[in-house]
């Protein structure tokens, strides 16, 4: 018997000494947490279906990185109904069935929006008895067609002008392209009106209100804040504020600040819709993106997510979402016509200091 024992006994302490190797030597390779493990409140990707399909790493760092998703491109109505009748939800679906068999939350991006990238039909259209239907089934198809799989909305996007503060009523844009002037069309108040329906189609949906620039520019903020304010003293269903905070490494500390901290005095659900922090605001021809330049891109990440954690009350906490996932497939240089590494992964899915500060900014 101790003949068996001996050698056996031994034979475990070798075992155990080489798991512990192994096991020391696994902690230092896989990384300690990521964003998703890190954060207290969801971190999201807005994300497309494509890469999803054909890009094994865009796809395996949404599926370890992110806790929630948004739609880049495919719950647009240009995407759903690109003709009047027709809908086509294939994009769409794909993303929710993904996010709903990794159990991510599913955040819709929009019903309306005024810009250009609405359909052609709608865009057509200018009586306001047509235009406001036309809308309010677009709404109850897409609200029933998502119900129960998509948590909330982005119900309205980007309805106030960058002087005033002022609903739009624009009808070109800086290009000359028309735009769909639904606030022209159907008054200031048809925000309110499309919470409405939003509601009426997914009772169980969070429905946001979503913008850009709040943090450069306070009459904008402020007329946010008012209609918010407004839309819970009349009881229309609204329950957040998109803060898209496409900002870059020179965007001021005390704005971004300034916005979170009124939006959040609103008492309504605060979501970071939109995350990215260009480096190259300047659009400069040959940039390089120096240690000094990242260094400052790391600060900033690491501001607004220390921000968002200290000045939004936990129970407000609904997220943060970068706008894509990568630098390769961000939107930003296609949009500036410039180089720029915006978002918190570079073109190999690599993680940058612009990640590090984010998961820095959570403590
Ligand atoms: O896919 C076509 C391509 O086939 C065609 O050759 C090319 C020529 O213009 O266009 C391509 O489509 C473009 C699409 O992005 C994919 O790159 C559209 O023109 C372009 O308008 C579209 O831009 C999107 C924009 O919203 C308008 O829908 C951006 O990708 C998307 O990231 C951006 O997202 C917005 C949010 O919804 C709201 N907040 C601002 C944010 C950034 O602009």
């Amino acid at each position: 018997m101790k003949f068996f024992f001996f050698p056996t006994g031994l034979a475990a302490m070798i075992l155990l000494a080489c798991t512990m190797k192994e096991t020391a030597n696994v902690v230092q390779t896989v990384p300690p947490t990521t964003l998703a493990e890190a954060s207290p409140f969801p971190v999201g990707f807005a994300i497309n279906p494509s890469p999803m399909q054909n890009n094994a790493r865009y796809r395996q760092t949404v599926t370890q990185e992110a806790s929630s998703i948004t739609a880049d491109l495919a719950m647009k109505p240009s995407r759903i109904s690109p003709q009047k009748g027709v809908f086509n939800f294939e994009g769409a679906d794909y993303l929710v069935d993904f996010a709903r068999s990794q159990k991510k939350r599913v955040h819709g991006h929009t019903l309306v929006w005024y810009i250009n990238t609405s359909p052609e039909w709608l865009k057509q259209l200018r009586d306001s008895t047509e235009l406001e239907t036309t809308l309010r089934e677009y709404i109850q198809t897409v609200g029933t067609h998502f119900k129960g799989k998509v948590a909330s909305w982005d119900v309205v996007n980007e309805a106030f002008d960058n002087n005033q503060g002022a609903i739009r009523r624009d009808s070109v844009d800086k290009s000359g392209r028309t735009l769909f002037n639904v606030g022209k069309i159907l008054g200031n108040d048809y925000v309110a009106r499309m919470f409405q329906y939003a509601h009426k189609a997914d009772p169980g949906a969070r429905l946001f209100y979503n913008d850009y620039g709040q943090e450069t520019i306070p009459a904008k903020l402020n007329a946010i804040v008012a209609m918010a304010t407004d839309f819970q003293q009349r009881g229309i269903p609204i329950h957040g504020l998109g803060l898209q905070m496409h900002i870059s490494i020179d965007t001021p500390d005390a704005g971004i600040e300034t916005a979170i901290r009124k939006l959040a005095d609103t008492g309504l659900l605060i979501h970071i819709s939109e995350l990215d922090v260009a480096m190259n605001p300047g659009k400069k021809k040959d940039f390089i993106a120096t240690p000094a330049l990242i260094e400052q891109q790391y600060q900033k990440y690491k501001f607004v997510v220390s921000t968002y954690k200290k000045v939004v009350p936990v129970s407000q906490q609904f997220g943060i979402t970068f706008w894509g996932v990568d630098d390769g497939t961000s939107w930003i240089p296609g949009h500036c016509q410039c180089t720029d590494y915006a978002l918190p992964f570079d073109a190999q899915f690599a993680r940058k200091r612009a990640y590090q500060g984010f998961l820095d900014g959570l403590h």
